[in-house]
């Protein structure tokens, strides 16, 4: 399976963002959290922000909205340069639109479920999107403990993704993700790993990225 590294700048020092962007330049992915203080009680980046970013980055950008309005917002992230945009299906009433609105934008396709939803609430979106993600901590803040009771629906989903004919969507976690957790996760299925204070707070993120990544190919 192919693993890939997401860091997550949410805890990075926002001041030195380009810096920071820089320090973690040999992951597979760069994890933007876009925060709306409406669907999560935390604010982050602005849309301007989130341009500057994107342009920042040598590598691909992966936008995790926790937005109260997807179906209306998420696609200004997609014309924003993402190279995916992943959105909640808590905070969206017509999922099928937004993925096909996403997609005419050319960007990959990310659902995105809290703890408390379960898996067959979205199975039947599973075919049409290209990542899944299994939220691991409760979306809104960095630095949070890893919720090993979602590994039931991790191994649910990675079941159901088998057995699909289409090409296999990803299967992404994000929350508490570290050295020590990472290996559990893996196991459960996921392949696309968020991690923010694993790498942010390591003394070398690039040694941290590979030692996740031989971690969770184990
Ligand atoms: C939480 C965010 C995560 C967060 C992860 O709502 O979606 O991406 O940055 O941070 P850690 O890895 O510290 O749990
Ligand atoms: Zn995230």
């Amino acid at each position: 399976m192919t693993i890939r590294i997401c860091p997550s700048i949410l805890n990075a020092d926002h001041s030195r963002l380009k810096e920071e962007i820089d320090r973690v330049a040999t992951a597979d992915l760069l994890h933007l959290d876009v925060m709306d203080n409406i669907f999560v009680p935390n604010q982050t980046f602005s849309l301007e922000e989130c341009q500057r970013i994107i342009k920042d980055s040598m590598i691909p950008v992966d936008s995790h909205l926790m937005i109260a309005n997807p179906d209306r917002d998420a696609v200004r992230y997609a014309q924003a340069g993402s190279s995916s945009v992943t959105f909640h299906f808590e905070a969206s009433q017509t999922p099928l639109a937004t993925i096909a609105n996403l997609k005419s934008n050319g960007v990959r396709v990310g659902l995105a479920i809290k703890p408390k939803t379960s898996f067959e609430s979205i199975a039947d979106l599973l075919g049409e999107i290209d990542m899944l993600l299994i939220m691991t901590v409760e979306p809104g803040f960095g630095g949070q403990s890893f919720m090993a009771d979602q590994m039931g629906k991790v191994e649910q989903a990675r079941k159901a993704i088998l057995k699909l004919s289409k090409s296999a969507p990803w299967l992404q976690v994000d929350g508490g993700i570290s050295l020590e957790t990472i290996a559990i996760a893996a196991q459960a299925g996921a392949d696309t790993f968020v991690a923010g204070s694993a790498i942010y707070k390591a003394q070398n993120p690039v040694e941290m990225i590979s030692q996740l990544r031989l971690a969770a190919s184990i």
